[in-house]
Formats: C-alpha cells, sequence, structure tokens
C-alpha cells in the first residue's frame, strides 16, 4: 500500500500554489495524498509567518497532531514543516517542537520525496533550507489544484523590497521571475483543460523582470509585466487576474494592458500600509500617499470601472493620532472595493523590530475597529452602485445560504450569490445585481 501524505497549508496564495506543487512531486515519487491528517504516514504544515498570531498557530497544531495519533494508538506519523517558518526558524523548530522530523525550507518543495525517503531510512532532523536549482520547473498536476475552475501560477517569486516591518524577504528570498514562455504555455495548457480563470500571483507581480525575452516577443508594452498581461491574454483564457501590485512600480500601462484585453479581469489588489508620509518612510516603502493617490488616480480614470483593493497597517511604531487620520482621509478618497487591515505584528529580524514608540495594543485595536467601521460604510456604497447592474459571474459552489442559490466570484473578484436554476459549478454566467450588503452582491441570472 502507498504511503499517505496530509499537507495542510496556512497564509498566502503561494503556499497554496507550493502546496500544489509539492502534491505534484510526491504523487509522482509514488505517495498517495490525502485530506485528512487522521491516519496519515506524513504530516505536512506548510506555515506562514507575516504575523506573530499564524506563526504560533504552528506550534499548536504540530501537538495536536503528536496527541491524535497517540489517543488513537497509531504511531506518530512523519512531522514535517516546510514553508516561511521553516526557512526563518531553521534547525530552532527540532529544539522547539521535538516531535518534527523534517524542515523544509521554502525553495525545497520539489526535494521533499527524497527528504521523506532520508526520514524513514532513520536519518533524525531532515533539515534543507538550500536555494531552488537551475532547472527545475513550476510543475502542478491539475489534480493537485485546489479548484478545478481557477488557478494560480506563479510568476515571481521572494521580493527585494525590504518594507521595513515586513519578513517575507527573509523567508522567501530574492525576486526571480520565471519565464514568459514558460507562464503562456502553462496557461494554454490550462485553458485546453477546462480552467475558467487564472491568478498571475507574486509577492509583486509587477517587479516581474525575466532573464529573457522569449515568449514576450510579440507584445509591447511599457515594462516586462505589462507585457506579460498582453501575451497571458492573448492566449484567450477567459479570466486572468494578478496579485500582488506593488505601488511603486506600478505602471499605468497596466490599465492601457486591461483596457484592451476584456480577459483581463478589472480589479487591481495595490496595498498601501499607512496613508501618512512619515510612517510610510519608516515603513520604507519608496513611494509618499500622493505617488499612490496618483496611482489611484490612473487606475479609476479607466475607461473599465476597475476594482481597487488594498492593506493596511494600524499601529506601526511611532504612528501618532495625526498620521493615523492620514490614513482614514486617504482610505476615504480612494473609495476601496475591499480592505484588508492588519495591527503591526513585531517581526524579529526586520528593521521595525528595533524601534522604540511601539503603539499599546488597545490603541491599535481602537484604530483597527475605527477604520474597518470607515470601510464598511465606505464599501456599502461602493456595493450599493452594483445594484441594477449586470456582471459576469464564476459560478464556484452551492451556497451557504441556500441551495438554490449559487456562489461564486465576479471579474471585479466580488462574491456573488445568485438564484442559480441550472447552473453547473464551473459555468460563466450575467449576474442581474439586486441587492448588496457591505462584502457580498446578491441577484439572480440575467436573460
Ligand atoms: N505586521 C502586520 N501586518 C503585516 N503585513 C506584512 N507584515 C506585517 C507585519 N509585520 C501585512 C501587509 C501586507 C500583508 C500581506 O500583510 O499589509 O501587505
Ligand atoms: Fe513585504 Fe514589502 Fe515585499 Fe510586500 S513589498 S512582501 S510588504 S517587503
Amino acid at each position: 500500500m502507498k504511503s499517505k501524505v496530509y499537507i495542510e497549508t496556512f497564509g498566502c496564495q503561494m503556499n497554496v500554489a507550493d502546496t500544489e506543487r509539492a502534491a505534484t512531486g510526491l504523487r509522482k515519487a509514488g505517495y498517495d495524498l490525502t485530506t485528512v491528517a487522521a491516519g496519515a504516514d506524513v504530516v505536512l504544515l506548510n506555515t506562514c509567518s507575516v504575523r506573530e498570531r499564524a506563526e504560533r498557530k504552528v506550534f499548536r497544531r504540530i501537538g495536536e497532531i503528536r496527541n491524535q495519533a497517540k489517543r488513537a494508538g497509531q504511531q506518530k506519523p512523519l512531522i514535517g514543516v516546510m514553508g516561511c517558518v521553516a526557512q526563518l526558524e531553521g534547525a530552532a523548530i527540532f529544539e522547539a517542537a521535538p516531535s518534527v522530523d523534517l524542515i523544509i525550507g521554502t525553495q525545497a518543495t520539489d526535494r521533499i520525496p527524497s527528504m521523506i525517503e532520508r526520514a524513514r531510512g532513520g536519518e533524525a532532523s531532515v533539515i534543507d533550507l538550500d536555494e531552488r536549482q537551475e532547472d527545475e520547473v513550476w510543475d502542478v498536476s491539475p489534480a493537485e489544484r485546489r479548484s478545478p475552475y481557477v488557478a494560480f501560477v506563479p510568476i515571481i517569486e521572494g521580493c527585494n523590497k525590504f518594507c521595513s516591518f515586513c519578513i517575507v524577504p527573509y523567508s522567501r528570498g530574492r525576486e526571480k521571475s520565471r519565464g514568459a514562455l514558460e507562464i503562456v504555455t502553462e496557461v494554454n495548457r490550462l485553458r485546453n483543460l477546462g480552467y475558467k480563470e487564472v491568478h498571475l500571483i507574486g509577492q509583486n507581480v509587477n517587479s516581474y523582470r525575466p532573464k529573457s525575452q522569449e515568449g514576450l516577443e510579440r507584445f509591447s508594452g511599457a515594462t516586462p509585466f505589462s507585457r506579460l498581461l498582453r501575451a497571458v491574454a492573448a492566449t484567450g483564457m477567459e479570466r486572468i487576474k494578478f496579485t500582488t501590485s506593488f505601488p511603486r512600480d506600478f505602471h499605468p500601462d497596466i490599465v492601457c494592458a486591461l483596457e484592451e484585453y476584456p480577459n483581463l479581469c478589472d480589479w487591481i489588489h495595490l496595498p498601501v500600509q499607512s496613508g501618512s508620509d512619515r510612517i510610510l518612510k519608516a515603513m520604507r516603502r519608496g513611494h509618499t500617499a500622493d505617488d499612490y493617490l496618483r496611482r489611484v488616480d490612473a487606475i479609476k480614470q479607466s475607461q473599465r470601472r476597475l476594482s481597487l483593493t488594498s492593506d493596511i497597517i494600524v499601529g506601526f511604531p511611532g504612528e501618532s493620532d495625526a498620521d493615523f487620520e492620514n490614513t482614514l482621509r486617504l482610505v476615504r478618497n480612494c473609495q476601496y472595493d475591499g480592505l484588508f487591515i492588519f495591527k503591526y505584528s513585531k517581526r524579529a529580524g526586520t528593521p521595525a523590530a528595533f524601534l522604540d514608540d511601539v503603539v499599546p495594543e488597545a490603541e491599535k485595536t481602537a484604530r483597527f475597529l475605527a477604520l474597518e467601521q470607515l470601510q464598511e460604510s465606505l464599501q456599502h456604497g461602493v456595493y450599493g452602485d452594483y445594484v441594477g447592474r449586470k456582471i459576469s459571474v464564476l459560478a464556484e459552489k452551492e451556497s451557504a445560504r441556500s441551495s438554490e442559490d449559487m456562489t461564486g466570484h465576479s471579474t471585479c473578484h466580488k462574491v456573488v450569490n445568485f438564484r442559480a436554476r441550472q447552473t453547473q459549478p464551473g459555468e460563466i454566467v450575467d449576474v442581474m445585481i439586486s441587492e448588496a450588503k457591505p462584502y457580498s452582491l446578491y441577484g439572480a441570472l440575467a436573460n
């Protein structure tokens, strides 16, 4: 009987993509993948360390998995930690959690099968924090994809930006772009397999800079990323989304590309992090609030109504009431379609970890709630504008509210629930919107 591997994924889309890649390699090496931890021979936790809370979760899960096996009278599975916590903490994890057998760095995904073999052969504390090898290609089998309709396609890994609060440049290394030809080939293959939507993903997709022009020759554009957008759009894939965009590298030619190709979706995720120039400087973002607003203007002035979302950190060291007021003002100005708000979390090893003038937890919470409330009221208006409009929705699954309804995402990446009739998951349908809630839209199939 084949050995069973269970992978649990935390954190961002890059981790989801890494899990799919790891699963593909394991299946090729003769393992079975399972969706439950109980009874698995190998348990891998693909971890996130962007905030402290995410990191603590890993250690709790390791304990739960060990105890579960003990209670069931089973042998402890091999336990592996992969992802950002593995890369950052390295061998220290073996000491903190002695039941861990494998530590798999963020670039060791393709070497997991041989690491497992070593552990099964009796080697204790197997660890690999090395870089990806030159000849490794990003290979994901459709069987391992999380959804049969929506696929994540990494185009750039790592980050060179070193924002002072962020651990990612340390956990995922320097920016490395995939070849355009490889990306376009993958999107073509996904299209032939019936995928309806791809997400081009990376920490900063618009910093895309491949080593060669191969695959981009026929496409013009002001930056390699806007050329890649055109090349991917030309495959005819029905819907193409991309995330995350970095403000400093956001060229307005991206908006031009979206206007040329309707299959490039009407959604841009452009995190600002703060509305205060003083804090943006301390964050080492490389842009001011005005620089950011100029990018937003280009987006808002597009002939297409482009949906705009962002991330904001509240309570960065030294953030005063006046700084926070600037953030509120910027948010009012941007009229975001969605906003992810985070309380600043100190990450050891980042420059911001050395800053004093810590904002008290109670103040962080108060700012979080104030910003959340502001965004909710603004979003109510933004979503309300969709009432009476027809939008295109990819039906994904039965809605939790009623078995007669389905739920899916619009091209502008909003959750839409609708009365489904004969609609099957994976179908793209037009929905007439009749009702707006702050975080979702509701409607019925348009005739
Ligand atoms: N504390 C709080 N939020 C953070 N993020 C990244 N690092 C931190 C941190 N140390 C947020 C940023 C980023 C998002 C993915 O996570 O807003 O855009
Ligand atoms: Fe982190 Fe800044 Fe890189 Fe984004 S751009 S991953 S926030 S360092």
